[in-house]
């Protein structure tokens, strides 16, 4: 599917994708309502469907994934209370400061592998208040990415996540899946979202990425958990009006965009493979289990990405000298040639 008015290989994100004028034209005829005054009958078809699919009571369309996790981690947390989560966590390096700023909390680090976390090793980065003399911040808050962007688009096995899960409510804290790529996680490992989401009170879940919507983010839990978050939206000015709009593109990836990520998932792997045996880069290949590809340059990155932009390819350099391919639903067999051609001729 290419349906993509430029003739680059724009592989910076796979936020970069533009709706098809299939998903336009859908878009166009929405019903539409007020959604602050809840009656936008796309907005509330799109929650209750997303509610039923991750197997929550309710849902929160909001305006994009930082949003929804910003809002989730304020629902779950009080001034003075820690998170935990991995050292690559997008909530921790990219989310602006949010859990500082918004949320008054800190943050314990994991030394994952790949972003990924084990029971054990959340078990120890919880410290709780209670029993420190008043010199621990409190506990509260469990937050796992899935998949991990940083880790290399890398999935969490279901086993892990359950311990994890049970690791932190053994320990009196809630738990938040960051599910931006949840559905390419879900492809990846064969794993139904209600299944992997089960023992989660949160799930932030992203339609602006892989699944090709413009805009959009919905966030799951409880009833009570979503009344409250309802709040945080409305405070961080994330109440919307004719949303539905939007909420219809997010509609129709639902229906035609889950099933593909396949595609992009075998496109990421033979881009990874290929780039793997140049001379120049290397990537972990275990890594890759999804549409990221982060690639280590012998040749500083910055180099890479203004040799590759004048082969058409267009890509981000990272700390580290590393560079990601991000594969996403407009990028096709031949262009997936011509990333590999780009990097060869390096
Ligand atoms: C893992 C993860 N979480 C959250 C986000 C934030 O999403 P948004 O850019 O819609 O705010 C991203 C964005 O790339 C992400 O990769």
């Amino acid at each position: 599917m290419r349906e993509y008015l430029s003739d680059r290989v724009d592989v910076r994100s796979d936020t970069v994708t533009q709706p098809t004028s299939a998903m336009r034209t859908v878009m166009e005829k929405a019903p539409v309502g007020d959604d602050v005054l809840g009656d936008d009958p796309t907005v509330i078809e799109l929650q209750n469907r997303v509610a039923e699919m991750f197997g929550k009571e309710a849902a929160l369309f909001v305006a994009s994934g930082t949003m929804a996790n910003a809002i989730a981690l304020r629902t779950h947390t009080n001034p003075g209370d820690e998170i935990i989560c991995d050292k690559t966590a997008h909530i921790y390096k990219y989310e602006g400061g949010g859990y500082a700023a918004l949320c008054g909390a800190s943050i314990s680090l994991v030394e994952g592998k790949g972003g990924l976390m084990t029971g054990e090793q959340v078990k120890k980065a919880i410290r709780k208040a209670e029993g420190s003399g008043s010199h621990y911040p409190d506990g509260t808050l469990v937050c796992v990415e899935n998949t991990s962007n940083l880790g290399g688009g890398s999935c969490y096995e279901q086993k892990t996540l359950d311990e994890i899960a049970a690791v932190a409510k053994e320990n009196g804290c809630a738990t938040h899946i960051d599910g931006a790529r949840i559905f390419n996680a879900a492809i990846a490992t064969g794993v139904d979202v209600k299944r992997m989401c089960r023992d989660y009170d949160s799930v932030s879940i992203c339609f602006s990425k892989g699944l090709g919507a413009p805009v959009g983010s919905v966030l799951v839990g409880s009833q009570k958990f979503i009344n409250k978050a309802h709040r945080w939206r409305k405070m961080f000015g994330g109440g919307w009006r004719q949303a539905g709009i939007i909420a219809s593109g997010a509609l129709f990836a639902l229906d035609n965009h889950v099933e593909r990520l396949s595609e992009d998932h075998i496109r990421a792997r033979k881009v990874a493979e290929s780039i793997n045996s140049l001379e120049n880069f290397s990537v972990d290949l275990e890594a890759v289990q999804s549409n990221l590809v982060y690639v280590n340059c012998n040749i500083p990155a910055s180099e890479v990405v203004s040799s590759l932009s004048k082969h058409g390819v267009d890509l981000f350099d990272l700390p580290y000298n590393r560079v990601r391919v991000a594969i996403h639903l407009h990028i096709t067999d031949e262009d997936v040639d011509k990333i590999i051609q780009a990097f060869s001729s390096l």
